[in-house]
């Protein structure tokens, strides 16, 4: 199984060291995420489509791939910055896989007082009419080797996302963007776990997978939304990743600068995956 980031906050360098190759080419970084893993059958399963159609489609052209190349898109949760180029990949046909609740609601993020509206774009949810998405809440396996968690129950009292809001009834109420959903990946040497946002809270997604499946978790890459944490909830994370037994992190998107640095501190198995970045599970 193949494991290559096609949008990040980062653009990647090589590092044969890590088993980490970078597609030739100039990989363009944006605020988004979207991870592209190919089964060994050549299943391609995407996790998410960044946040802008040009910056997927220029990285996903320098793979040498277009659109409908890709057999399935997985989207983790209803944020715009990973639901770029999704309005493409539905008007390509391209099945999409998600939580019901996803496309739910208009939502919204405060920071500083100000409230910014951070959900599907009023034309992919016109598309998503026509191009209706399988949704569900459950486990499901994707393709061979490729599974969601289901929806993430809550365990720890320290990861509790605050600054969001969805519209509800005509009101604005609390948002713990309870669709958001993680992949497991299945290799020899164990599970590869691949978040988006990691809204829930990565312990907390770590700590499903290892209740569901039992088995043991080599990795967990992606995004973990650990950019405003305070010291606390750092420390108490990289805690509970050591805890889950995870060998390698590969914190990516919005895990912020602190957090990253401390994950490189901590994990002798720390990898930087930026966009064009590749390695075999
Ligand atoms: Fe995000
Ligand atoms: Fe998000």
């Amino acid at each position: 199984m193949r494991l290559t980031c096609l949008v990040d906050d980062s653009s990647g360098i090589s590092n044969p060291f890590l088993s980490i190759s970078k597609i030739p080419g100039n990989f363009l970084a944006e605020h988004g995420l979207s991870l592209l893993v190919e089964t060994d059958q050549g299943k391609r399963v995407l996790l998410d489509a960044g946040s802008s159609e040009g910056t997927f489609v220029h990285n996903l052209n320098l793979l040498g791939l277009r659109p409908k190349d890709i057999d399935l898109v997985f989207i983790s949760h209803g944020h715009y910055d990973h639901l770029g180029a999704l309005p493409l990949l539905l008007r390509e046909g391209i099945p999409v896989h998600t939580h019901p609740l996803t496309f739910q609601g208009r939502r919204f993020v405060e920071a500083s007082g100000v409230r910014k509206e951070i959900g599907p774009s009023d034309e992919l949810l016109s598309l998503l009419k026509e191009h209706p998405p399988s949704y569900d809440d459950r486990p499901k396996e994707l393709a061979n080797g490729v599974s969601t968690t289901g929806e993430v129950f809550r365990r720890t009292d320290f990861e509790r996302p605050s600054s969001f809001h969805r519209e509800q009834n005509g009101e604005l109420v609390p948002d713990l963007v309870m669709e958001e959903q993680a992949l497991c990946l299945s290799t020899r040497h164990g599970l590869v776990v691949l978040t988006g946002c990691g809204h829930p809270g990565v312990v907390n997604i770590l700590s499903q997978v290892r209740m569901h499946t039992g088995r043991k978790l080599l990795m967990a890459a992606g995004g973990f939304h650990l950019g405003k944490a305070d010291a606390n909830l750092l420390l108490r994370t990289v805690d509970g990743m050591k805890q889950a037994g995870l060998e390698k992190v590969a914190p990516m998107h919005c895990t912020g600068f602190a957090a990253t640095k401390l994950f490189s501190d901590r994990f002798p198995g720390f990898l930087l995956l930026g966009a064009g970045c590749s390695m075999e599970l």
